[in-house]
């Protein structure tokens, strides 16, 4: 399935959202235009659905509270509010799905956030419709959303399976490499890559394989020198590792561990694993960090390469400021959205008239967009 379009009230730094979504989708936008809070609306509907320790309350207390999520710059609108609509196929056009979830605080002592409205729709016929007579009854019922309760989700599960799998990817090189030191703590989801090695290690040989040579035949021409990407386990401990040829210095440089890669080529083993694997919504923040800007002009032709490969492609959305990640034409006018910062709260917006003109006339995403971007950060730098 796929997000086609989102609807936001009142979320972090955004007070009215509406936006499309594509099958790859950019978020541009300077620092603290809002980049990772537009991803965290995700990473928030996969933690209620979560089955161990998941749930709304869990999902808020994680966020420091609902005073801490519901936008500063909200006007008479109590709540937060997110919608969205889902379709099978990236190309349909009509939602198989929609699904609103309105959170508020109730208002009492305790300060707990409960449900005052949550819907479902399956092809326009309403499935799940809240507050209902239960709710009323026992107002116990409204700190829960039914995503999280299997007696009551069974008519919309897809959405809430869709929900449970997004995957949200930033890879820390250094927890990566040093994790035995550091103690191997881990968080929920494991999202800076932590576990990426248990990861591969779980995987069937032939699935790894398959993958695996979908990597390097990506990678070849982003980092020549790095050859033959494989996974392999410690004769003595049994731990996984990754090993590759490194090519550089000398013509016959052998293999080198994880631990010697540089942090920017782990960073895109790890991204490039995700990409391959199946799963429902994939949220990348910043895939540009630790790439020189050769490499990261790659990343979108790498994106292609191995979607291109896979039968069940998954959805991005990908957060950037880098002008060399948007400097090819491998993004049109409609897989751009634009964050920008004001004293109203962020916003986001798709390229307008001329930026969509210009970007169909052949200047990339970067030219067209990223330019403004950089005169606005100017801009909030002198101010
Ligand atoms: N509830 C909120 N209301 C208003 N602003 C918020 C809220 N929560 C976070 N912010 C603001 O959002 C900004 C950070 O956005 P962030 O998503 O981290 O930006 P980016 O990833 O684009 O750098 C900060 O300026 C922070 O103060
Ligand atoms: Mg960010």
């Amino acid at each position: 399935m796929y997000v086609r379009r989102l609807k936001l009230t009142n979320w972090r730094n955004f007070r009215e959202v509406d936006i499309p979504l594509q099958e790859v989708t950019c978020l541009v936008g300077a620092n603290a235009a809002g980049k990772s809070n537009l991803l965290d609306v995700f990473r928030f509907l996969r933690d209620v659905c979560k089955p161990d320790g998941g749930g709304l309350q869990a999902a808020i207390k994680d966020r420091q509270g609902f005073q801490k999520l519901r936008c500063l710059h909200a006007r008479k609108v109590s709540h937060v509010g997110i919608e969205v609509e889902l379709t099978e196929s990236p190309t349909d056009e009509v939602p198989d799905w929609r699904y609103l979830l309105a959170f508020a605080a109730e208002g009492k002592g305790a300060q707990r956030t409960v449900v005052k409205e949550e819907k479902a729709w399956r092809k326009g016929e309403l499935v799940l419709n809240r507050p209902n007579a239960e709710d009323a009854a026992d107002t116990e019922r409204r700190l829960q959303t039914h995503l999280q309760q299997v007696q009551a989700n069974q008519p919309f599960r897809d959405i809430l399976n869709f929900f449970a799998d997004t995957v949200y990817l930033h890879v820390v090189p250094q927890l990566l490499k040093f994790g035995d030191q550091i103690g191997g703590q881990r968080l929920d989801n494991d999202p800076f890559g932590q576990g990426l090695l248990e990861t591969i290690a779980r995987v069937p040989e032939r699935v790894r394989k398959t993958r695996l040579d979908r990597i390097n035949k990506a990678l070849q021409s982003a980092i020549p020198s790095v050859r033959d990407l494989k996974f392999v386990r410690d004769e003595i401990s049994g731990r996984p590792h990754l090993e590759a040829r490194y090519l550089h210095h000398r013509p016959h440089a052998g293999w080198q561990r994880e631990e010697q890669f540089s942090d920017g080529t782990l960073r895109l083993i790890g991204l490039l694993w995700s990409l391959s694997e199946t799963g429902s919504m994939l949220l990348l923040e910043e895939p540009e960090l630790s790439l020189n800007e050769k490499i990261v002009a790659q990343i979108p032709r790498m994106i292609t390469s191995i979607r291109r490969d896979s039968k069940r492609r998954r959805q991005i959305l990908l957060s950037t400021h880098s002008a060399a990640l948007l400097a090819n034409k491998a993004f049109g006018p409609k897989d751009i959205l634009i964050l920008s910062a004001g004293k109203e709260g962020s916003t986001v917006r798709l390229p307008n008239e001329d930026e969509t003109e210009e970007m169909e006339a052949g200047l990339s995403a970067a030219d067209a967009v990223m330019r403004k971007i950089r005169m606005e950060v100017g801009g909030l730098e002198a101010a």
